[in-house]
């Protein structure tokens, strides 16, 4: 079954063989044939298809690929959220309010609250998803949290290492992450994970957590320098590990280690918005030659939103981002962050994961924030989301 989108305004496929960073074509069409993109070019060369959609002059754009999320959660910190607002700092000593509210609900609760924020995740344009465990700290609640993200996506990650539990001292806790744990979580997950920060993982627990997962077949990414200089990045640069999130606070050696291996800086502005913490200068990443990705970091704590968009505006309006640069950084690089060829462009034999525009230009995005301007979302060829096409 072949579906020809036609009128299109303007097309971001992100493709590197075509011109600019997001290799825009005007008055454009994609066939889509089952699953994946079959033909990508100007409408007036559009091949015949058995059924046809006319985008009327829209813009169309890759679906977002979000890197980073730990969606697998009960409970709210909307208090917290308050507080800073009104001059608390930020603690990654909040994680443990929603561990304790994660491991009280039942599997059926958590399942069906992962659904309703992919569904919302979705509705917004994101057609792949990154979800992390990391509110459960121990073997049967990393376990289930990642039995339960697996039904929603196949970038699952082990994140047990989030905080030292209350009632464990480090030493004990990390023996438990490289151990029984890992060996619980290790078949449902892809990726291991650290919050490499003061108050969390030290650089010498992030290593040593971050081998034994790659002995037991997952690979690595990490969590570092989020609220505090310090030796994460590096380690994921000396490592290799194809992406680094957060980046917050980097000293001009953090951002030639990252320039030099390659490992991609996932930027999270949505957790600056929500902390108050300074958004990351990523003007100075890219001038040094640094790949950076934006994801959301959609979690109950550091920052509650769903929304790709949001993240997009925030980076080119305080991140030294152009609107063209944070839309690829959200698709292609997301992709790459994932280590994934497969999402984030739209060429023939891609998944065909479109998201339509209620507006002319993927320019919009980050010049009319916070409106809802997707008009539909097809992934994998499907029409998944409310609007027009679905
Ligand atoms: O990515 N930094 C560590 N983990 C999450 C926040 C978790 C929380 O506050 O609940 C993050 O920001
Ligand atoms: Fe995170």
């Amino acid at each position: 079954m072949s579906v020809l989108i036609t009128g299109i305004g303007e097309l971001v496929t992100n493709d590197p063989e075509r011109e600019g960073l997001l290799g825009l074509v005007e008055d454009a069409a994609v066939v889509v044939e089952g699953s994946t993109v079959a033909w990508v070019g100007p409408a007036a060369e559009a091949p015949a298809a058995d059924t046809a959609y006319d985008a009327g002059g829209r813009a169309v754009v890759p679906g977002w690929v979000d890197s980073h999320s730990h969606l697998v959660f009960a409970g709210d910190r909307a208090q917290e959220f308050a507080a800073r607002m009104t001059g608390e700092p930020y603690s990654a000593g909040g994680i443990r309010t929603t561990v304790a509210a994660t491991r009280a609900a039942t599997d059926e609760q958590l399942t069906s609250h992962v659904a309703r924020l992919v569904a919302e995740m979705r509705a917004q344009g994101t057609t792949t998803i990154e979800i992390k465990s990391g509110y459960g700290l121990s073997v049967h609640d990393e376990a289930r949290s990642l039995a339960v993200a697996r039904q929603f996506t196949d970038e699952t990650t082990f994140l047990g290492a989030h905080v030292v539990p209350a009632d464990t001292t480090p030493e004990e806790y990390v023996e438990l992450v490289t151990g029984p744990m890992l060996e619980a979580a290790a078949p449902h997950a892809r990726w291991i994970d650290v919050f490499c920060e003061d108050g969390a993982f030290d650089v010498d627990q992030a290593r040593t957590i971050l081998a034994a997962g790659t002995d037991n077949g997952l690979r690595g990414r990490l969590h570092a320098n989020q609220l505090t200089y310090g030796g994460g990045v590096r380690l994921a640069a000396e490592l290799g590990l194809v992406a680094v999130d957060h980046c917050t606070y980097l000293t001009d050696d953090d951002v030639s280690a990252l320039a030099d291996s390659g490992t991609i800086a996932t930027l999270l502005p949505g957790v600056e918005f929500s902390t108050r913490h300074p958004y990351v200068d990523a003007r100075r990443l890219l001038d040094a030659g640094v790949r950076v990705a934006l994801a959301s970091d959609c979690n109950p704590g550091s920052c509650f939103t769903s929304s790709l968009a949001f993240c997009v505006a925030l980076a080119v309006r305080d991140m030294g981002m152009s609107p063209a640069e944070a839309v690829h950084a959200a698709t292609a690089m997301g992709a790459a962050a994932l280590d994934r060829d497969d999402v984030g462009v739209l060429a023939v034999g891609k998944r065909a994961d479109l998201v339509l525009l209620d507006a002319p230009s993927y320019l919009h995005l980050a010049y009319r924030p916070g409106v809802p301007l997707v008009a539909g979302v097809w992934q994998g060829g499907r029409p998944v989301a409310p609007g027009p096409v679905a």
